[in-house]
């Protein structure tokens, strides 16, 4: 048995029955047991090849095994992976002081998973406005919009609208409010009272299935924030690092949010990378064990960001980002398919919501029929189709992506 488990050469039956057997029935991925990645290309245990347009939900922007990310991978691993914050590294130091000038912030608070940058936050968030804003005890108030998605914490569902996510899991943390997305009126009236710690959004909402705002919605967040001392935290874990065409979402609207939050394709993909970027004024408010992570940090995961955002910057991925995402949605309207309707994006971050009757089937079946036809996409909800390529997809790949679209309705 336990040979028989080690081994690295499983059908796909083989490995998805382990999985079914032995694993948590947290997901239900789409029957396609993968291998091996190379740029926007993946390929099953059998030998077949895909276009992923998902890029683990915007993990992997920079392509699957990018060979400089792999090369620094193996060099760091080679030469020290983790110190823990007892002592210093090498390389911290370095890191910090890059993406801080990267994104213009004074500082930066390191992290692993997108929901404890957000968990972060809110920290820092409650701390600034205690000892900063000067709100009442235990007071503060955090406020977020309808629809928003960062994570799986008890604190990241405590502020969720979609019950699948919040049902069972209660109770919840206190101090939350939720209020409609896209709408400035109703932010003016939750953050005016003088609690509000911070307004926490994602710039366009990514789970949400790729809502964006109306124009100048951003910069109204930006203003208000202002007005009423209110932190305006930006969620960049999915819509930053070139995604939508800007190095940043903020970047379109010109706003620069109080807090800064990244992960996801802040390592390329290569292991869990996130950050927390702000002022002085707020970074200031936490003092030596108020807060932190064992591998938080961590020179592999310094040397692996670092690289990751050069990357972005030498390859311009955010114009290539821009430039096939617009060829990609024109080519998709032009095909006029029936029972697609409102698609949508930005850069290479794209949605299209699917009418089951005309269609002739769910997102869900649909997705189950591109990946037959060799595109890798994921449903969102019930009703829509994300795609989300790596961002170094050619117009080529594009084609391939909208012909694989063409012989999946057939
Ligand atoms: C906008 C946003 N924030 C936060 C997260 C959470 O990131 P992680 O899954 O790395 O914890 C996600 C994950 O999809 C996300 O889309």
């Amino acid at each position: 048995m336990n040979a028989f488990i080690r081994q690295k050469n499983h059908t796909a039956q083989q490995s998805m029955a382990l999985e079914d057997q032995y694993g948590a029935h947290n997901y239900h991925p789409l029957p396609v047991v993968l291998t091996r990645g190379q740029g926007a290309w993946l390929w099953d245990v059998d030998g077949k090849r895909y276009l992923d347009f998902l890029a683990a939900y915007s993990a992997v922007n920079q392509g699957h095994c990018h060979p400089r990310l792999v090369a620094v991978m193996q060099e760091q691993a080679g030469r020290l992976t983790l110190t823990s914050r007892a002592f210093h590294n090498d390389l911290l130091g370095a890191y910090e002081a890059y993406i801080c000038d990267f994104f213009g912030y004074d500082r930066v608070l390191p992290m692993n998973t997108g929901v404890e940058a957000g968990e972060t936050a809110i920290k820092l968030a409650r701390k600034w406005a205690y000892e900063v804003k000067g709100v009442t005890p235990n007071k503060a108030r955090v406020v977020f919009a309808e629809g928003n998605f960062w994570g799986r914490t008890v604190a990241a569902i405590s502020s969720s609208t979609d019950p699948e996510s919040y049902s069972n899991f209660g109770p919840f943390v206190p101090g939350f409010e939720v209020i409609p997305y896209n709408n400035l009126e109703r932010l003016e009236a939750a953050i005016s009272d003088g609690d509000t710690a911070a307004f926490m959004v994602e710039p366009i909402q990514g789970e949400a299935g790729v809502i964006i705002p109306d124009e100048g919605y951003l910069a109204g967040v930006r203003a208000l924030c202002s007005k009423y001392q209110v932190l305006f935290i930006a969620d960049e874990i999915q819509t930053g690092l070139g995604r939508t065409g800007a190095m940043l979402a903020c970047d379109h609207d010109g706003v620069k949010p109080d807090i800064l939050l990244l992960g996801k394709a802040l390592s390329g993909g290569m292991m869990p990378v996130s950050a927390v970027l702000s002022s002085h004024e707020v970074m200031n408010t936490l003092m030596p064990g108020q807060h932190g992570s064992t591998f938080g940090g961590n020179p592999l995961a310094c040397a692996l960001a670092m690289e990751a955002l050069q990357i972005l910057k030498d390859e311009h991925l955010s114009e290539n980002a821009k430039a096939m995402g617009d060829l990609f949605r024109s080519g998709l309207s032009a095909m006029n398919i029936p029972g697609l309707s409102n698609l949508r994006g930005k850069g290479l971050m794209s949605a299209v919501d699917v009418d089951a009757g005309i269609l002739g089937m769910n997102a869900r079946t649909w997705c189950e029929r591109l990946m037959h036809a060799g595109l890798l996409c994921k449903q969102t909800h019930d009703l829509t189709v994300r795609m989300s390529p790596p961002l170094v997809l050619n117009s080529e790949q594009v084609h391939l992506a909208l012909d694989a679209i063409k012989t999946s309705l057939t």
